[in-house]
């Protein structure tokens, strides 16, 4: 006879685990019904095929993605204990770095991911630049490339200032200053961004706001639109061969691979080589010997107190330096300006019939190591204190970084370019 209550505990099982089981799927199907979860996966990921030669290069753009969920998620913590305002800023991030659990940590990731983030554009930029990326049909992709960089700027200046050290405050006076440049309307124009005659709690509590709502939110929209761009176009490649113009019987690239598996796993090796740097700077260097975090900025705001060097952190140092290598204060304002809305332009200003960099002729190649140095050295001399001797430097270089981009029509027409295959090269461990 058999024993009615193990049956009764099995078949109570087997009907437990069917329910879920059933629950699952049908929770999937019952959400799918109603929501296009798989089409989606299966389109952006599954059957979105993408070029089969990506490099190093191509890591970034994921890894930017990973930075900006750090910025965000250690943002919100931050904001659960900092207290804006000009009496209380500074006293709420010594308040967070000694006292709240773990407070240190989630600060040093932020300051740290500020860098972070710049360091990872920079060179996501530049590999649009070195393949081409910017040119047919990726125009729009690039502009609004663009138009995150000055976010981004607009969102780590403001940043930068909430601490109320003496360096974000002087940071502040100098940076709105460069708007009193403006003709007729200037005087008027700082007194509206600062909310007041001096750079004062009144501004301090509008970055706040700006900071961490308005700007956050303009981001992830244009990283939307970003990604929508990318994946109409599809993505260039080091060869900068269009994939899309040899494709199956199914329709299908022949030199793309899908895009899951292949790069998700592909990008988790970069993030994980990613998270080790940045976990390096994080617990041994946070301040970077005083590039991430400015010793200046250790000291509270004093109006009255001007730092011997005001500096802007190290990703805005070619800019400045372009800013005060003119006598008149106008034109040092416009030449800023214009070193970077000539990116924008870049589409147009390239006329060569190749994209990569691997089909260039020698002109081409001499122009982009110019570029190279004069954006390096700017850099480096931005932070360096003025002397006359320092201002005629910057001045050759502000030279090397405008003929980059001024000459590009005349040159990189007759730049001798190189056959383009038709197919793209790509030999996996031959
Ligand atoms: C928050 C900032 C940004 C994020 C999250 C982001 C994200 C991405 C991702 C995920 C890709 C595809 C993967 C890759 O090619 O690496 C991509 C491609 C691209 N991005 Fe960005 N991006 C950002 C900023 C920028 C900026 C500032 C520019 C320059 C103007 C730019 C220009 C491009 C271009 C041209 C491509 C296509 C590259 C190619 O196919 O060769 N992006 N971006």
């Amino acid at each position: 006879m058999p024993d009615v209550s193990d049956h009764d505990v099995s078949d109570h099982q087997y009907d437990q685990e069917r329910s879920v089981a059933v629950a699952q799927g049908g929770l999937w199907a019952w959400i799918n019904k109603r929501f296009p979860a798989e089409s989606f996966i299966r389109s952006q990921a599954l059957d979105y095929y993408a070029p089969k030669n990506f490099n190093f290069w191509y890591f970034f753009g994921f890894i930017a993605i990973v930075v900006l969920v750090i910025q965000l998620l250690t943002g919100i913590f931050l904001t659960m204990f900092y207290k804006p305002g000009a009496a209380t800023a500074f006293q709420s991030i010594n308040y967070i770095m000694r006292e709240v659990d773990f407070g240190w940590l989630i600060r040093y990731i932020h300051s740290t991911g500020a860098s972070a983030f710049f360091v990872v554009i920079y060179l996501h930029i530049y590999r649009g630049m070195i393949y081409g990326s910017y040119k047919t049909p990726r125009e729009l992709l690039w502009l609004f490339g663009m138009i995150i960089y000055l976010a981004l700027m607009a969102e780590a200046f403001m940043g930068y200032v909430l601490p109320w050290g003496n360096m974000s405050y002087w940071a502040a006076q100098v940076i709105i200053n460069i708007f009193g440049t403006v003709p007729l309307i200037g005087g008027g124009l700082v007194q509206w961004i600062r909310g007041d005659y001096g750079v004062s709690d009144a501004t301090l509590n509008r970055f706040f706001a700006l900071h961490v709502a308005a700007i956050p939110l303009i981001l992830l929209l244009l990283v939307v639109l970003h990604l929508v761009a990318l994946r109409h176009s599809g993505s260039n490649n080091p060869d900068g061969i269009e994939i899309k113009a040899h494709k199956d019987a199914r329709g299908k690239p022949l030199d793309g691979i899908p895009f899951h598996p292949y790069y998700t796993v592909k990008d988790l090796v970069g993030i994980c080589a990613f998270l080790t740097i940045f976990a390096l700077v994080v617990f041994e260097i946070p301040t970077f010997n005083g590039l991430f975090l400015e010793p200046a900025n250790f000291t509270p705001a004093d109006p009255v107190s001007t730092p011997a060097d005001i500096v802007p952190a190290w990703y805005f140092t070619p800019y400045y330096a372009i800013l005060r290598s003119f006598p008149n204060k106008g034109v040092g304002a416009l030449a800023l300006l214009l070193s970077l809305l000539v990116y924008f332009f870049l589409p147009w200003l390239d006329r060569s019939p190749v994209k990569s960099i691997r089909y260039r002729g020698w002109i081409y190649k001499i122009f982009l190591a110019i570029f190279t140095v004069s954006f390096l050295a700017l850099m480096y001399l931005g932070r360096q204190s003025v002397t006359p001797g320092v201002v005629e430097i910057s001045r050759v270089f502000i030279g090397g970084y405008f003929a980059f981009f001024v000459l590009m029509p005349f040159y990189s027409r007759i730049d001798p370019v190189k056959p383009v295959p038709d197919r793209v090269r790509f030999h996996v461990h031959d």
